[in-house]
């Protein structure tokens, strides 16, 4: 994989700072996350956009011209041993991620891995060449927003920097660096398809699995083989939910038996090479919908399809101050015009991309090279009935494509995957 593409997208990130301050010197500072026990390490996904580099726990610096040094914990050796940790400190290793340098962030860090609580000493030699860089009035350009989530890891390295008495002026770039990642390129959006497609196999095994007596798990385990069989992993908990568990927005239990006469929705994603997907049905178990839920599951589709005709550059997702130009809003007004109003009580939509509820702002219409997801759901508690029908959507030119267009949808399509068993 070339490298490029991430030089490229680091001068377009520069210039745009350069832009919006044109007389604050200062240098861009990029945290990677650091690794747990519980999950598997995926980079932080704005550090991963800028560099495409997946070790945790390194840091990225690039001062006002473009120079580049990425600093490392100083401990690849042992590192090695441990995990594939393909970092090295060469000038050719260097040359080969596109930066100017490698350097070690300090002194040697005990065991293999760094953690967010790291001693002063291991970040010395960052703090040092940060301050000469910064000198008196230089700022540090970092990916710090003042909201209650996001950036969690990062906005505890400063603050565990800051109270080494590291302490500049802080310009946070989280608004001009979701700019750039919300706009996909050509190699962004095959990612997306290919984790689509994992993502449509893996609705049709999970059609397969359902069955009376079958458990919400076995589901689960089904649609989850093939997601990791194809050499990705789950985007988000998986969702399999039947029957009242149906009606629960972000059930992840997924501990329940399935009945004849329930419906399931199977809300999943895959994530293919740091990028998600996000798709969601819903079958009935027996493989056949009730009068009434066919009736439900319609008003759905027809919400869903109304709404992807509507998307396109110039309408907002979701704008409050002008609904009649906003998906979500006239979603409502037509799932309302149904008589299902209050039963629909989540957005129709977010942007897909790195992350599963990625970066971009609401408040700007949407526009080429956008990805979204478009996800009506009625859901009705007192009947045990919960329907969500959710793709994932490319906006282009004169609208929007649909990634996930090759997985059926109409009720008499969904019906036949169910009916559809594995053979002996
Ligand atoms: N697929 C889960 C969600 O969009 O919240
Ligand atoms: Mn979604």
């Amino acid at each position: 994989m070339s490298y490029q593409m991430y030089s490229s997208r680091a001068k377009d990130l520069l210039a745009d700072i350069k832009e919006q301050y044109p007389d604050k010197e200062g240098v861009v500072v990029l945290f990677a996350g650091f690794e747990g026990e519980e999950h598997r390490f995926v980079q932080e996904s704005s550090f991963y956009y800028s560099t495409g580099l997946h070790e945790p726990a390194i840091v990225y610096v690039m001062d006002m011209q473009g120079k580049k040094t990425l600093y490392v914990p100083n401990c690849m050796k042992e590192r090695s041993k441990w995990v594939v940790a393909p970092l090295e400190l060469t000038d050719a290793y260097a040359k080969k991620i596109g930066v100017d340098e490698i350097k070690v962030l300090g002194s040697t860090c005990a065991g293999y891995q760094m953690h967010p609580f790291f001693p002063q000493s291991e970040y010395e030699n960052l703090l040092h060449d940060l301050k000469v860089a910064l000198g008196r009035d230089g700022v540090l350009y970092t990916l710090a927003p003042n909201s209650s989530h996001g950036y969690v890891e990062q906005r505890l390295i400063l603050q565990h920097l800051q109270s080494f008495g590291f302490k500049p002026e802080i310009i946070d770039i989280s608004p001009i660096v979701a700019e750039l990642r919300r706009t996909k390129d050509m190699h962004e959006i095959e990612q997306m398809y290919k984790a689509v497609d994992i993502t449509c196999i893996a609705q049709d095994a999970a059609a397969k699995a359902i069955g009376n007596g079958q458990t919400e798990a076995e589901v689960q385990a089904s649609l989850e083989y093939i997601i990791t069989g194809s050499q990705a992993e789950p985007s988000f908990p998986s969702i399999v939910g039947s029957g009242k568990n149906a009606t629960i927005l972000h059930y992840t239990e997924n501990t329940g038996t399935m009945q004849d006469g329930d419906l399931v929705v199977v809300d999943i994603g895959a994530r293919y090479n740091n990028y998600c997907a996000d798709i969601t049905r819903t079958y009935p178990v027996s493989g056949k919908f009730t009068q009434r839920q066919k009736e439900i599951y319609n008003v759905v589709l027809e919400t869903q399809e109304y709404i992807a005709d509507l998307a396109k550059p110039g309408i907002w997702l979701s704008n409050a101050d002008k609904p009649d130009e906003s998906l979500n809003h006239l979603a409502r007004t037509f799932i309302t015009g149904k008589g299902y109003g209050k039963y629909f009580p989540h957005g129709i939509g977010h942007f897909l991309g790195l992350d599963v509820h990625d970066v971009g702002d609401y408040k700007k219409p949407l526009k080429v090279g956008d990805v979204i997801t478009i996800e009506p759901g009625i859901y009705i508690p007192e009947e045990n009935i919960g329907i969500r029908i959710e793709d994932d959507y490319w906006i282009v030119k004169d609208g929007a494509m649909c990634l996930s267009e090759g997985l059926p949808k109409s009720a008499k399509e969904i019906e036949a995957m169910v009916q559809d068993k594995f053979s002996d």
